[in-house]
Order: structure tokens, then C-alpha cells, then sequence
């Protein structure tokens, strides 16, 4: 595997988020909704560098990969309920075609009355069809390789490496 992100160039990023997160939400209490199980090693980092008030949720998505190809969407379990003064910020770890996204987008829009924030570690928009608005990127990765590390898996493995890595040709087999 080629290592894209460092593990440093990672958590310093991650600082940075929660930085314009704590700006951004100054005053408010935010409830922060993870979407496992790729982003918990992010959300994990990312929570304990935000200083305003929170509490976390998951929901659970899987996007059925053959491999690495993408394939249907299934959502597990319900949305939380939301108290009338939170502000809403769904934590991602990646964007690829965005149909994930935004099935999820309308999911929230149907359920919550308020703009639900979105923040993702990755945005890989080598093959993007669908439009997912983000107000928080970690990197942007113009590529079509898959990734795995920090979150990311391939075939259930590999969510333990602490950088994003590229497999390349006789890893995906
Ligand atoms: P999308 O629906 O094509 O945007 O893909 C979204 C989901 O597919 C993500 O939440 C990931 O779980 C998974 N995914 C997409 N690209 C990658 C990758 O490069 N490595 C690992 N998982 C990926
Ligand atoms: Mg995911």
C-alpha cells in the first residue's frame, strides 16, 4: 500500500476542523451524529478536540461493496431525536460517488426540522454522480484508488492503520 495522509498530517488536520467547528458553533450545543462504522476512529479524535458542548450518536450505514465497487445502501436503527436547541453535525469518514450522502441528506431532511451540518475526513471525488454539499473537509483526494486506514476498511480489515493508505495492484484480491 502507498501511504496518502500521514498519521500526523491527519491529527493536525483533524485540529483544524474542530477549530472552525468550535467557531462556527460558539454559544451552541451541538449534537454530533456519527454514521459507523467507518467514521469512529475520526469522530473519536474529532469530539475531544471540540470544546463546545455535545453529546455524540451513531447510526449505523452500509453501503454493500462488492470488493471495492459500491452497491446498495441499507440504514440500520433509527435517527436520534434532536432537543429544539441543538445544532445538528453529521461526522463521515468518506465521500466517494455520494449516493451514501445523499440518501442520508434526505433520510435527515425527512427527520429533522433544522440544517443538519456535515463534516467528512475525505472527500474523493474521482467518481462523484451525485451533489453532497459539505461544510467540513478533512482532504480532498482528486483519485479513484481505494483506500483503506483510519477508518476506512477493505473486506472488514485495515480500520486499525493510524494513516489513509492506497491499496494498489494484488492488494484487493
Ligand atoms: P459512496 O456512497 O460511493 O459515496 O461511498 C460511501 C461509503 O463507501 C463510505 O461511507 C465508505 O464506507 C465506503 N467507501 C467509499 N470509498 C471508500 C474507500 O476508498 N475505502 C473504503 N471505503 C470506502
Ligand atoms: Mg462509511
Amino acid at each position: 500500500m502507498r501511504i496518502l495522509v500521514s498519521e500526523n498530517n491527519i491529527q493536525r488536520r483533524v485540529g483544524e476542523l474542530a477549530a472552525l467547528i468550535n467557531r462556527d458553533y460558539a454559544g451552541r450545543r451541538l449534537l454530533v451524529l456519527g454514521i459507523l462504522k467507518g467514521s469512529l476512529i475520526f469522530l473519536a479524535d474529532l469530539v475531544r478536540r471540540i470544546r463546545v458542548p455535545l453529546r455524540y450518536e451513531v447510526v449505523v450505514i452500509s453501503s454493500y461493496r462488492d470488493g471495492t465497487e459500491p452497491g446498495a445502501v441499507d440504514f440500520y436503527g433509527e435517527l436520534p431525536q434532536a432537543e429544539p436547541d441543538e445544532a445538528i453535525l453529521v461526522v463521515e469518514d468518506i465521500i466517494d460517488t455520494g449516493q451514501t450522502m445523499s440518501k442520508l441528506r434526505r433520510w435527515l431532511d425527512a427527520h429533522y426540522n433544522r440544517s443538519v451540518g456535515l463534516c467528512v475526513m475525505l472527500d474523493k471525488q474521482g467518481r462523484r454522480n451525485n451533489v453532497v454539499e459539505l461544510d467540513y473537509v478533512g482532504f480532498t483526494l482528486e483519485t479513484n484508488d481505494f483506500l483503506v486506514g483510519y477508518g476506512l476498511d477493505y473486506a472488514g480489515g485495515m480500520r486499525n492503520l493510524p494513516f489513509i493508505a492506497a491499496l494498489e495492484e494484488g492488494e484487493t484480491e
